[in-house]
């Protein structure tokens, strides 16, 4: 009767259990509790004279509930306990496999509720582009999540797991999010209010389809436009990303005063846990090529690369990311040093770190040639959970094998599960792990359309104005008789959403999601007498034959992301050029350049009137013609340095050679016109 000794000191389940069953169990406890102190006595039978035998029956039954009851007070269970206690209780119970599970992050594909309780499965997420239906609505997204993590709840231990999604500019895999300008465009802002208001929107877009944890925001300082992930980055300058870890609290709420250093924090379900990345110096490859090995002193890592992750880490992120790239020929996947050395007891960050995709093979070259010593190199290092994302079993079977044979430690582990355990507490998911629809109309909310669409006209950068300074053509006139609009990227919202939106690579056209390209916007705002005429790559003939008082030109990049993006030459794609060439010959033309880094812009400079760095404005292309036509001023500074030619790169503000054709901090003003 061990059992019913330790239930008289669990008042809480007592009375609960009054609650429910009411007065007549409150008879049988009292006998129970009267039973189990005689049986320690051992004199049960002699106090039992004078029950009937189904009296007797009856008691048995009240005593089992009661005993079964307290078995199910789990104190990790118990939000009124502090975290570490609830850690330490579950841990305790824990098996090998289900500590592993933990430690397993695998992608939605491969992902069902038989895997999820089969291999106590941590954490889903989804790839780019990968959702439980083309354009699922947010209650398709709602019981995916729901139906997975139930395979979570009915194992033994009901750890829930946590779903994760990439969000670097709005939650862009989802159909009819707001997409927000890619960071490239954000750090233009010097904004870091601004920045923290984009968390809180991207944080209830994301949770309105039920899901808690987010890989954003990227703190990547690209140090060379030539690298394809470069407009993931704020800035070349650290301290401008720096400031923009203002996201981390917009995303995960602010954190309270008084809270100790480096221990992650999520307020509640409006809220999601963040994931700062890629550490560390992922921007600073050599030509800027992907992935590729970042040669730098000690000293220039810390204070280029590393400013984010002090400051993020500072305010109470939940999650670290690892970069696929390597910091003077050492893979970073595999950088004990960086991880647990300096993030984990220098920094003293408490939350988890995570693989990036397939992170753990790619330590090796060719990836997965050598998966053990892969495993073994990254978890030592201090990696708390592996995106596998689809070959979880070998990962599971080599993890275990390797804990087993005493190659890695238990106590490794053990760090790795308690970090992991410690932002699912801290983040509410025990107590709410399967949410309703009720954030449902957050995603695509007007009022984030409006933020947007602010951070657009931002984001913008004036890098001319006018063949002389003092005849501007911006802003531009509404009322006029016939103007054009032309360029790939003019009507084109995949194109000015750029790569991360809805498939990982982006998309062409004006199908795929819901938002405002460039043309529709100018159509939004210029006079109702004024024609707009849009041709996507005119003729010189054309443009020379009709009267135009003006014409825009939006051209740039096609969408790109990660190594596709790679780019050794920077041109202009065609037919870019020609349609800069075919139209600016004919008549006065503003050019728009629509593209993730500075493209080079030398040679056409003089052939065009004004030219605006518009970056990758997202869905909201309205915030363009806002300040084109002058209902709100240019106040971008470039963010960035424009240089002249490819073979400059890379050229950083502050470098002896600079020379760039618009410094960094440039940025032409113009003064609203009072309509
Ligand atoms: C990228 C990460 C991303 C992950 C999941 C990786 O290839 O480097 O930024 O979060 O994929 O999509
Ligand atoms: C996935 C991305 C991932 C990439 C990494 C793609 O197939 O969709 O999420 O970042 O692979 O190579």
């Amino acid at each position: 009767m061990s059992n019913g000794v330790k239930l008289r000191g669990h008042n809480m389940t007592k009375n609960r259990l009054w609650d429910k069953l009411g007065k007549g169990l409150t008879f049988c406890h009292s006998n129970y509790l009267e039973i189990s102190k005689l049986s320690e006595q051992k004199l049960l039978i002699p106090k039992m004279v004078g029950f009937s035998i189904p009296m007797l029956g009856f008691l048995l039954f009240c005593c089992l509930a009661v005993v079964a009851e307290s078995a199910t007070y789990l104190k990790y269970k118990d939000p009124k306990q502090p975290v570490g206690v609830r850690i330490k209780d579950l841990m305790k119970r824990m098996s090998l496999a289900e500590k592993i599970g933990q430690m397993t992050q695998i992608e939605l594909s491969v992902a069902t509720p038989d895997v999820m309780s089969k291999y106590f499965i941590g954490s889903v997420m989804s790839g780019g582009g990968t959702v439980p239906a083309p354009k699922a609505t947010p209650q398709t997204w709602i019981n995916m999540v729901n139906s997975l993590q139930k395979g979570s709840l009915s194992t033994r231990l009901g750890i829930p797991m946590m779903y994760g999604v990439d969000a670097v500019h709005g939650y862009s895999n989802a159909y009819n999010a707001t997409i927000f300008p890619h960071n490239v465009g954000l750090g233009v802002t010097r904004d870091p209010q601004l920045i923290k208001k984009i968390g809180v929107a991207t944080a209830l877009e994301v949770r309105a389809t039920c899901v808690p944890y987010v890989f954003a925001p990227s703190i990547a300082v690209c140090r060379d436009p030539r690298w394809g992930r470069c407009y993931e980055s704020f800035s070349e300058d650290p301290k401008i990303v720096e400031s923009m870890t203002e996201m981390i609290p917009g995303l995960q709420g602010d954190l309270p005063a008084n809270s100790t250093k480096g221990v992650p924090f999520v307020a509640g379900k409006k809220k999601v846990a963040a994931c700062a990345m890629h550490y560390v110096g992922d921007g600073g490859t050599t030509n800027g090529i992907n992935e590729n090995d970042t040669v730098i002193s000690l000293e220039g890592l810390m204070s280029i690369h590393m400013p984010g992750y002090v400051s993020s880490v500072r305010k109470g992120v939940a999650t670290i990311m690892m970069s696929f790239s390597s910091w003077n020929g050492k893979k970073m996947h595999a950088n004990r040093d960086l991880i647990t050395g300096f993030l984990k007891n220098k920094l003293k960050f408490k939350g988890f770190v995570l693989s990036d995709w397939e992170g753990l093979d790619r330590i090796t070259s060719p990836p997965h040639a050598n998966y053990s010593f892969s495993v073994e190199a990254g978890i030592s290092a201090g990696i708390d959970m592996v995106m596998v994302p689809f070959n979880f079993t070998e990962y599971i079977d080599v993890l275990t094998y390797q804990v087993k044979h005493n190659i890695i430690p238990m106590s490794r582990i053990d760090d790795a599960v308690k970090r992991i355990l410690r932002v699912k507490f801290v983040m509410g998911l025990f107590e709410n792990p399967i949410a309703d629809d009720r954030l449902a109309n957050q995603l695509g909310n007007p009022q984030h359309r409006e933020l947007a669409r602010e951070a657009v006209r931002k984001s913008l950068v004036l890098l001319k104005n006018g063949k002389s300074a003092d005849k501007p053509l911006l802003p531009l006139p509404k009322k006029t008789t016939k103007i054009l609009v032309a360029g790939s990227h003019a009507d084109n919202l995949g194109y000015q959403c750029g790569g991360w939106t809805i498939t990982w690579q982006g998309f062409s056209g004006n199908n795929l999601t819901i938002g405002t390209t460039i043309l529709r916007a100018i159509k939004n705002t210029v006079d109702l007498t004024t024609q707009v005429v849009y041709s996507e790559n005119p003729s010189a003939e054309f443009v020379k034959s009709n009267k135009f008082s003006y014409a825009i030109v939006a051209v740039g990049e096609p969408p790109y992301a990660e190594s596709f993006g790679d780019n050794l030459n920077l041109t202009i794609p065609d037919p870019g050029p020609s349609t800069i060439y075919n139209v600016c010959k004919a008549v006065k033309c503003v050019v728009i350049v629509v593209a993730g880094r500075p493209l080079v812009m030398q040679p056409h400079l003089s052939s065009i009137d004004a030219l605006v760095a518009a970056w990758l404005p997202g869905t909201e292309g309205q915030g363009v013609a806002d300040v084109l036509f002058g209902d709100y001023e240019f106040t971008g500074k470039l963010a960035r340095t424009w240089f002249k030619r490819v073979d400059q790169l890379p050229m950083n503000v502050g470098d002896p050679h600079y020379d760039p054709l618009f410094s960094f901090g440039f940025g032409l003003t113009t003064k609203p016109i009072k309509a």
